[in-house]
């Protein structure tokens, strides 16, 4: 039996890509996916181009492995993602051990560029973006445990002024709706009780219907709701100038829409808003949240920051701690701001020192970090629904997630994995919660 090992960089859109390789290859060849590289035959790496750091570890990563295809003639290794996208052929010229190079569009092509490889000893590259193709070739979706995700839309068409991936998954485009509508159905076939729909942009969606009509993504929640075995839907990332009205409306009358909501910001500051050309102002995003908050009170809020903008002032930075209080932010990704080449920012005079952009993601962070504890704190005592998804480390325990997405910990038997309970919470710790089983939902 060949072996597969995957090495993934970056968000969720490429856990869920990488997922896909390991079908698509198992369908083909009867790959079976390995934790241990060095027992592998493949090696995939799924590679991420967001910020620097992600696509210079892909560089070094490449690096070490030298040695290990040297040791068997007959290894493959294949690099996917944003930097393969970015990269293209001169991908393989810089890194000669490399003999497959394709993008997030095309990972359904990988067999054929197996293949190819194989038989040319040269390397394969394909990183076009050949429209929806790649859906319509992944083999059915297999479930693993009572969660999954779908992938609804692809792409980004927004083109923030820092932001390459418009340029490496191009740009936005929806599956229809009966193909996403085909591919939750099969997966509640198979157990599955949550489905967390996914998309660079996902609030984005607009999937043709089979009458000629668009589905937005408010739609598709009302219409999934009504799938009896379906208990939760989740939805990520969105784009706050694309949270509709229809959307916030959803909060009220889908109880089944879970309640946590990642919705990322980026800066508090109106300037730097317009400077990364997010198309939203502070008080809109803020009139959004504050709408939210009515149509769904117990909302749990998470962001994304990009901190030292170029030309980023104090002022500015105090704007966005500011906005964090206002919207009561309980959880983040924030990073410094990395320049990307081809984006239109790149070009801007970064006037910031590197210690101050530190100093200020440092007190970001620690705010935030606060803001969580707060939040999980007044957790406890309450009763949660919660989806049990598996068994957790403690002997004994078993683990799932609250309606806002926080991990929560409890005694119980494990034929109550796929089940929701309701589980009170006693404890908050510092990423997880305890709780006590009250009864079966
Ligand atoms: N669709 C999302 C939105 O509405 O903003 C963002 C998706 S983006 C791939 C994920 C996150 O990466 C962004 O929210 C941003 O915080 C971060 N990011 C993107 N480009 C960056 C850059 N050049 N430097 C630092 N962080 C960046
Ligand atoms: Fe990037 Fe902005 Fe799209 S952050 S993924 S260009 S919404």
């Amino acid at each position: 039996m060949s072996k597969l090992y995957i090495k993934t960089f970056g968000c969720q859109m490429n856990e869920y890509d990488s997922s896909k390789m390991a079908d698509v290859l198992k369908a083909s060849h009867g790959y079976e996916l390995t934790a241990d590289a060095q027992e592998a035959d493949l090696l995939l790496f799924n590679t991420c181009s967001v910020r620097e750091k992600a696509q210079e570890k892909v560089f070094s990563e490449l690096g070490k492995w030298k040695d290990w295809k040297a040791a068997r003639p007959g290894r493959v290794i294949g690099v996917g993602g944003c930097v393969a996208s970015q990269e293209g052929e001169s991908l393989a010229r810089r890194a000669r051990i490399v003999d497959m190079v394709f993008g997030p569009q095309t990972l359904h092509r990988l067999p054929a560029l197996l293949e190819q490889t194989r038989r040319t000893h040269q390397p394969a590259v394909d990183v076009r973006f050949p429209e929806i193709e790649k859906f319509d070739n992944l083999p059915e979706p297999r479930a693993e445990g009572p969660t999954a995700f779908v992938s609804i839309m692809e792409g980004c068409s927004k083109y923030c002024s820092f932001c390459i991936v418009p340029y490496t998954r191009g740009e936005e485009m929806s599956r229809p709706l009966d193909d996403v509508l085909a591919e939750v159905a099969s997966l509640l076939d198979q157990g599955v009780r949550e489905i967390t729909l996914l998309g660079q942009n996902v609030n984005a969606y607009r999937g043709t219907m089979a009458d000629g009509g668009v589905c937005d993504l408010a739609l598709l929640i009302h219409i999934l709701a009504r799938l009896p075995t379906l208990g939760r839907i989740r939805f990520t990332t969105s784009h706050p100038a694309e949270f509709s009205d229809a959307l916030i409306e959803a909060y009220v009358v889908e109880p089944k829409l879970a309640s946590g909501v990642h919705l990322p910001v980026q800066s508090g500051s109106d300037r730097i808003l317009g400077m990364m050309k997010r198309g939203y102002t502070r008080a809109q995003f803020l009139d959004k949240i504050r709408r939210l908050r009515q149509a769904r009170p117990d909302l749990a809020l998470s962001s994304d920051f990009i901190i030292g903008f170029p030309g980023e002032t104090e002022e500015d930075f105090e704007q966005t701690m500011a906005l964090i209080e206002e919207a009561r932010c309980d959880a983040a990704y924030s990073f410094i701001y990395s320049p990307r080449p081809g984006t239109p920012a790149a070009n801007l005079r970064d006037t910031v020192p590197l210690a101050v952009k530190q100093q200020r993601l440092d007190r970001l962070q620690a705010r935030i970090r606060q803001l969580g504890e707060e939040f999980a704190r007044k957790l406890v005592g309450s009763t949660q629904t919660v989806l049990v998804e598996r068994t957790a480390r403690r002997e004994g325990q078993l683990s799932g997630k609250t309606p806002c997405n926080r991990p929560l910990n409890f005694d119980g038997p494990e034929s109550l994995i796929g089940q929701f309970v309701a589980v009170q919470v006693t404890e908050a710790l510092t990423n997880s919660l305890r709780g006590r089983l009250v009864g079966t939902a």
